[in-house]
């Protein structure tokens, strides 16, 4: 039954990446009022990447992250992995794309080599998977050990005195937004939906020890509305 929900959890979320493709790196700037490309920035930071390291980009989209790193550390070596075919399409359209390896793949199935890369990093991809745990496995399995794993994620909004503002743009702004750009509102009340109900950044950090990683951390952005998780795979493990 678990395996059932798993499997119908990750048809859903594939069809609509599919669907959004088109909108979606537009969207993002104007959900995020541009902020998304300085946080993707941390997150490559935070990889810690040796000059010409590997590095794996899970749930990579359209490939923000991994266009980022290349910018940002031109030697390094980036793979991109998506189940989304649609989004990897878009991708695939951007400048400097063919020196990315586009790779079809399922994040709690990754077709790499145990101790395959010096980093591996995630943007909201987590809260979109059927099992958290799985993924963060699966991570660092595919990393050497001494690889570190970074998660730039959303996080449900806190009680403080934000918090009505940051419920009125999860609630009215976002699937505003998606209807006017995507024409697409339902795919934009997902995003809250599965915000407000994501793991809390405490327990994201117990998730990502339970899968084995050490020096977990976490920096909060935005208001603390979004979170960059990282950690490493231990030198014996
Ligand atoms: C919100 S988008 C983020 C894209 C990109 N990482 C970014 O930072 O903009 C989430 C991506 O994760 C992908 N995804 C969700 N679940 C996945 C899974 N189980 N395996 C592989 N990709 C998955 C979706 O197809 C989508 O492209």
């Amino acid at each position: 039954m678990a395996h059932f929900k798993q499997t119908q959890k990750s048809r859903q979320v594939k069809t609509m990446f599919d669907r959004l493709s088109g909108h979606y790196d537009l969207l993002n700037r104007m959900m995020t009022f541009g902020f998304d490309s300085v946080w993707r920035r941390r997150v490559i930071e935070k990889g810690s990447l040796p000059p010409g390291g590997r590095l794996l980009d899970v749930g990579a989209g359209t490939g923000d992250i991994a266009f980022t790193a290349l910018q940002k550390e031109p030697t390094v070596r980036v793979t991109a992995a998506d189940f989304s075919l649609g989004m990897m399409k878009k991708g695939r359209s951007r400048p400097g794309r063919n020196r990315i390896p586009w790779c079809s793949a399922d994040a709690l199935q990754l077709p790499f080599a145990d101790g395959t890369f010096d980093a591996v990093t995630s943007g909201y991809l987590i809260r979109n998977v059927a099992n958290p745990l799985q993924a963060f496995q699966e991570q660092f399995r595919v990393l050497k050990p001494g690889g570190g794993v970074v998660c730039l994620e959303t996080s449900p909004p806190k009680q403080n005195l934000l918090r009505p503002l940051i419920v009125f743009h999860l609630n009215i702004t976002i699937p505003f937004l998606g209807r006017l750009v995507g024409g697409n509102q339902a795919a934009y009340t997902y995003l809250p939906d599965t915000t407000r109900g994501f793991m809390k950044p405490d327990e994201m950090v117990a998730t990502m020890q339970k899968a084995g990683f050490e020096s977990v951390q976490y920096d909060l952005l935005m208001f603390g509305t979004m979170t960059i998780h990282s950690g490493r795979r231990p030198e014996k493990a």
